[in-house]
């Protein structure tokens, strides 16, 4: 297959200072794209952009492949300013990849008193998508990808009395357990906002699409695991990293097929894992709850009243 022209394009990934956001800039930027790295690790994030630029620069005019822009996308100032930036600087924006997740078993909170994984994997970016929504569908055709897990499958789902997932955390200082559940919550929101979204955006031009990369795909987003869940992760991921199955690479090629494979420029609404249409969990069907969440989601990050 011939590798995608992105000459022209800009893009933006978050989390793309390390990991699979950044081996996505690496990709989007080899095919010809302009990209907003957009990170909380400042010096990562300067220097991905650095090697961007010292690798893709002298394809563009200018001699700039990418920039640096510092944000926590858990904290909804930081956002607003981010895609106040983006909307100064950038007359279009063609692919948004958000990317930018954690697993914790400390329960955090952001700025605005919500639990990180709910924070930085889902309301953040579903503030930062509708605030880049009007440049989007200005830049049609246009693409979001917003980067779930098949750990959406993996629990009971939804708690409304529980958005805030402290009842998970049962008081502990810390909890691997916890942390899974508040993630696999985290990864079906990103799953119930894709379809919910595809179909507002219906005859825009602007699709969006849900990615799994895999499994134990060997970065850092473990590493506050603790004792045998830290131990035996370390294990599967050297093992796997060692048969050549989980690298950053492999784990990426789903978020790089959705952001710039012709195949499925149409394709919207939909989940994809290994480049291929996947099924969603029996909860990530249930379009009450994917209304609810909306309606809440619109209303904590300040875009709805109230
Ligand atoms: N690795 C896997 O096996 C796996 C499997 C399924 C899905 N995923 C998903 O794939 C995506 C990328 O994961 P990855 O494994 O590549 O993770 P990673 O290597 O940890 O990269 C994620 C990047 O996002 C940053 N980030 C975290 N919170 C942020 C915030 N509030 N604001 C801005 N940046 C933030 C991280 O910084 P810090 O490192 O400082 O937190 C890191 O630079 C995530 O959405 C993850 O949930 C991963």
């Amino acid at each position: 297959m011939t590798t995608p022209d992105l000459t022209g394009k800009t893009a933006l990934i978050t989390g793309s200072a390390r990991g699979m956001g950044r081996v996505t800039a690496l990709a989007l930027a080899g095919m010809g794209a302009r990209i907003i790295v957009v990170d909380w690790e400042g010096e990562e994030g300067t220097r991905t952009r650095d090697l961007l630029n010292a690798r893709f620069g002298p394809h563009h005019a200018d001699g700039r492949a990418a920039e640096f822009l510092y944000c926590d996308v858990s904290s909804m100032a930081e956002v607003r300013q981010l895609a106040a930036t983006v909307q100064a600087r950038y007359p279009a924006l063609h692919i948004l990849v958000n990317n930018a997740g954690i697993t914790d078993p400390v329960r955090r909170l952001s700025v605005d008193g919500w639990e990180m994984h709910l924070a930085t994997c889902h309301l953040g970016h579903f503030l930062l998508t509708h605030l880049l929504l009007d440049l989007l569908k200005a830049s049609a055709p246009a693409r979001i990808v917003n980067i779930s897990s098949d750990a959406h499958k993996a629990g009971p789902g939804l708690d409304f009395d529980d958005i805030n997932n402290e009842k998970i955390w049962k008081g502990a200082a810390f909890s691997n357990n916890a942390s899974f559940a508040a993630y696999h919550r985290a990864k079906l929101c990103n799953v119930y906002f894709t379809q919910e979204l595809a179909a507002r955006l219906a005859g825009t031009g602007v699709t969006v699409n849900a990615v799994s990369p895999g499994y134990f795909v060997n970065t850092t987003i473990y590493r506050n695991l603790r004792g045998v869940f830290k131990w035996g992760s370390l294990l599967v991921f050297n093992v796997g990293t060692l048969l050549g199955l989980n690298t950053p690479e492999k784990g990426a090629r789903t978020h790089i097929h959705m952001a710039s494979s012709p195949e499925v420029a149409a394709v919207t609404g939909a989940y994809y894992a290994y480049c291929r249409p996947a099924e969603v969990s029996k909860q990530a069907r249930d379009v009450e709850a994917q209304l609810r969440l909306w309606t809440f989601s619109e209303r904590v990050t300040g875009l709805a009243g109230g």
